[in-house]
């Protein structure tokens, strides 16, 4: 049987949904092995799936573990991972300052992409580990929880995820939109925001590809009754300035409080419009005004402090390493080029990432990208500035900038 099905869609053939549980859920109880399980995985990755099958595969996901669903209507917002992405640390705030109220399960980091977990534990004392009596009274005070999964949710996606990292099957479109998907209705959002990252620092590399994973999610949402909206970002060049936990709360911060304008800021104005649409029904540019004046009046910042203080979090106490390294140019041009790929790994190395799931992770060190793409530079100049606790090697880190 195992071998029939793993040749069935080797060949291109349909798999039953009987066949997909037999496989799948044999491997959660450890009943199939990791070696049958790659190359059924190899096999679906090369050959693709009907949408029955992944409608077929999402429901065995989901039913592999427990649910959530809290009382009243929630909008999420998901990520496929970036580097630089602080996102939701900007828009959680946002939204429920609307009020429109945001319950997110986060995740850690793994790899050269950050998790929004990691970047709140910064916070010296910020809880993340909430209990669902916890959430429940928090969503209903104050409107915004951000927590780490207490329920095992999906268990059979935390095990496909890890040999799908292992086994050069991580890029296959249906068993990443069953992936999101599964992890997504299990945690109760009625209301879903994908933002699919693509370029050289994500899994989604063409923008034809983010298309098709925005399509199915869709349609995956429309099975289950819940509304999906895709955005598709550029994930080339590391999202804003910082790269590194604390680091990142600041960048978030300084949005807030209305002290920068750029393209990270308008991302987040983005985003936050369509989730407050989603929450309220109205159109993007209604939502739109709201979210620009939230920012401006300085509430959306309140509810990100009373947020902060509501998980016991001390702003105050944030802190960044005071050891420093400026990177500085050799030559004068225009920088062509920061790949996100290299400065993700970067920030791994100098401890803000994590290689193995178990890594501690040092909060205090990081990158502040003092220079972007499309900035002149001057021989000298600092290209940017690294936070440290450790040594580095500084030539590693200049090759990063592409100057002409
Ligand atoms: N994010 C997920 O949760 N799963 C994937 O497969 C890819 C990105």
């Amino acid at each position: 049987m195992i071998v029939e099905i793993i040749n069935k869609k080797r060949l291109g053939k349909i798999l039953s949904k009987k066949e997909l549980e037999y496989f799948f859920n044999g491997y959660l109880h450890g009943e199939i092995m990791d070696y049958q399980m790659s190359a059924l995985l190899m096999a679906i990755c090369i050959k693709g799936m009907t949408d029955k099958e992944i409608f077929d595969l999402t429901d065995i996901f989901i039913k592999s573990g427990e649910r959530f669903d809290f009382p009243g209507i929630e909008v999420d917002k998901h990520s496929t991972g970036g580097v630089g992405d602080k996102t939701t640390l900007i828009i959680a705030p946002i939204v429920a300052s609307l009020g429109v109220p945001v319950v997110k399960m986060s995740g850690r980091g793994l790899g050269f992409t950050g998790g929004t977990i990691d970047k709140l534990e910064s916070i010296p004392g910020f809880r993340t580990n909430l209990t669902d009596d916890e959430i429940e009274k928090q969503k209903k005070e104050i409107g915004i929880v951000i927590t780490s999964q207490t329920k095992d949710l999906v268990p059979l996606d935390k095990l496909i995820y890890a040999l799908r990292d292992v086994t050069g099957t991580t890029e296959s479109i249906p068993l990443i939109a069953t992936s999101i998907m599964s992890k997504k209705i299990a945690s109760g959002a009625d209301k879903i925001l994908i933002d699919i990252k693509v370029g050289n620092g994500a899994l989604i590399k063409k923008e034809k590809d983010a298309k098709k994973l925005a399509q199915l999610m869709k349609k995956i949402g429309e099975f289950y009754h819940r509304e999906v909206r895709c955005m598709t970002t550029n994930m080339d060049t590391p999202l804003g300035t910082s790269i590194g936990n604390s680091l990142e709360v600041i960048e978030a911060i300084n949005i807030l409080q209305n002290k920068e304008d750029n393209y990270l800021r308008d991302l987040c104005i983005e985003l936050a419009s369509e989730m407050v649409s989603m929450g309220k029904d109205i159109s993007v540019e209604k939502a739109k005004i709201q979210v620009e004046e939230s920012i401006r009046s300085g509430k959306a910042y309140q509810k990100f402090l009373e947020f902060i203080k509501y998980q016991e979090g001390d702003i105050q106490r944030l802190e960044v390493s005071n050891q420093k390294i400026e990177v500085r140019s050799k030559r004068s041009g225009l920088i062509k080029k920061i790949s996100a790929e290299d400065i993700g790994n970067l920030s791994v190395s100098l401890g803000a990432g994590r290689i193995d799931k178990e890594d501690q992770i040092d909060p205090t060190v990081g990158i502040l990208l003092n220079k972007g793409v499309g900035d002149r530079v001057l021989e000298k100049e600092i290209l940017c500035t690294l936070y440290v606790n450790k040594e580095v090697n500084i030539e590693q880190v200049e090759k990063i900038f592409v100057i002409e």
